[in-house]
């Protein structure tokens, strides 16, 4: 206990000696457990970033004057851009095949608005075979490395919460085919939660802070904290492909845009498309004053996200769908000067109060800090931002109804893998709206596009039933 003094010290000094209450009532474990908590906490930051929260509110503050949209590279449209693309998927896929890139999913998020009990990961959304998310991104991984002849490190973030139990899935489950040594599996920080009003920490249990991971932007600081960026180096990787859980749409290692990315000397890359409506929870990337950057879209005021242009399209229309590609060097740098600013938003938070009751409040009560990823993009000497499209590539699962649910998603893979289908000549039924009628699904072990699942569907006419290739 030799920081307890210490800790008490610094506690009381930044107003916060609340925290120490219950002491007396403790066994030693929970002691040692507060202790290292309270170790963690960086008091000042929190004050800042509290009295910024207080002054400001949780609104990120953005100068909305000369707000223009980002120059995006549009989807192909000639034969020319279509050449050139050949070319640069040539560049991407020469980069794979000599081991430069490895594949980083970001899994710590909390996953609240799912409900799903355990890792978002561990979700079953296959239309047929009932595949989790996890054992999709990894099957991918794996047949990638199959392609390129190479094994592409997976690095996963995990939150403190998720780590045992993410670990443990994939461990039930062989890495899913994986090479045990191709897996890496790295912790996030977290921050602590702060009551709203007074700025003070709370406690979730008498011997624990409130805590919750960082935000998928504390990916920069843990794969630097956690030595797997030096790891990743020394065995020669430059480039990271970033991605999230949630969408199992997702072209991991997509080697046009890791090609793209390279070509354009890019020491950060995005894929975006067009919103589907101005409320689309998307943030939009923009360009202000020579800078690019993104802008959540809970800050972005409701009549310039609706802004549209005469013919019709939104005027700041792409929206980052939070697939990139980085230089390894510049996430490097960018932990080095711990860059990415926090964000603010009020939460429930449930809390110890000074009776020692547990309390769950029904209204918003505190504050939680969060780093988002794309605040990199302004950081970039050099950025590249391609479109690509929705029905290719994005259906994240977010909700346990509605919008971004189970439901759209699976029929959102059914809907990619009948496209496949359709582009090899094979007849599949569609609903009016032009969705499959059929659940469909292409384990990615099976074919990982349509041109590989071309080749292997010679002799089939039609579908005329739920289909599971695998
Ligand atoms: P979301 O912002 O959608 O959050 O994360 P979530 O945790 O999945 O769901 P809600 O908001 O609680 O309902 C987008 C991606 O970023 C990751 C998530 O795991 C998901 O892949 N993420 C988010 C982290 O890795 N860490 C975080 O702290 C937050």
């Amino acid at each position: 206990m030799a920081d307890y003094e210490d800790i008490r010290r610094r506690l009381g000094e930044s107003g916060q000696d609340h925290l120490l209450r219950w002491w007396s009532e403790l066994d030693e474990a929970q002691q040692a457990h507060l202790l290292s908590q309270l170790a963690h906490v960086d008091l000042e930051l929190i004050r800042r970033l509290w009295t910024q929260a207080a002054e400001a509110g949780t609104k990120a503050q953005v100068q909305w004057e000369r707000l223009e949209p980002a120059p995006v590279r549009r989807l192909a449209q000639s034969f020319e851009e279509w050449e050139q693309e050949q070319e640069e998927a040539e560049i991407g896929e020469a980069a794979l095949r000599a081991g430069q890139l490895a594949v980083l999913l970001v899994a710590g998020g909390q996953g609240t608005r799912l409900g799903h009990p355990g890792p978002k990961g561990t979700f079953p959304i296959g239309p047929i075979s009932q595949r989790t998310l996890f054992q999709i991104h990894a099957e991918k991984v794996l047949a990638l490395s199959r392609r390129y002849e190479v094994p592409i490190p997976l690095c996963i973030m995990t939150s403190p919460e998720n780590d045992g139990p993410t670990r443990d899935f994939f461990q039930v489950h062989n890495g899913f085919g994986l090479d045990p040594a191709q897996i890496h599996f790295f912790v996030q920080g977290t921050m602590p939660a702060v009551d709203a009003a007074t700025g003070k920490l709370l406690l979730a249990d008498k011997h624990c802070l409130a805590l919750s991971p960082n935000g998928h932007g504390g990916v920069v600081e843990a794969l630097v904290q956690s030595g797997l960026a030096d790891y990743l180096e020394g065995r020669g990787i430059r480039q990271v492909f970033y991605f999230q859980v949630d969408n199992p749409l997702v072209k991991v290692a997509d080697p046009l845009f890791l090609g793209q990315h390279l070509q354009a000397g890019a020491e950060m890359s995005l894929k975006v498309l067009p919103k589907a409506s101005p409320e689309e929870r998307l943030g939009v990337v923009v360009r202000q004053g020579g800078i690019l950057r993104v802008i959540e879209y809970s800050d972005l005021p409701p009549e310039l996200a609706s802004k549209r242009r005469p013919e019709g399209e939104l005027e700041l229309w792409a929206g980052s769908i939070a697939i990139h590609v980085f230089d390894l060097s510049f996430l490097k740098r960018l932990a080095e000067a711990s860059s990415l600013p926090y964000h603010f938003a009020r939460k429930v938070v449930p809390f110890v109060d000074e009776a020692g009751n547990l309390v769950r409040p029904e209204q918003a009560n505190a504050i939680k800090f969060e780093r988002f990823v794309f605040d990199a993009l302004p950081l970039a000497r050099k950025a590249l931002i391609v479109e690509t499209d929705r029905r290719q590539e994005f259906e994240p699962l977010k909700n346990a109804e509605g919008e971004n649910s189970p439901a759209t998603v699976r029929q959102a893979l059914s809907d990619l893998y009948a496209e496949w289908l359709r582009s090899a000549g094979v007849h599949v039924p569609r609903r009016p709206d032009g969705s499959s009628l059929h659940a469909i699904e292409v384990s990615p072990l099976f074919a990982l596009d349509a041109e590989e699942l071309r080749a292997k569907v010679e002799d089939l006419e039609e579908v005329s039933g739920p289909l599971l290739l695998q």
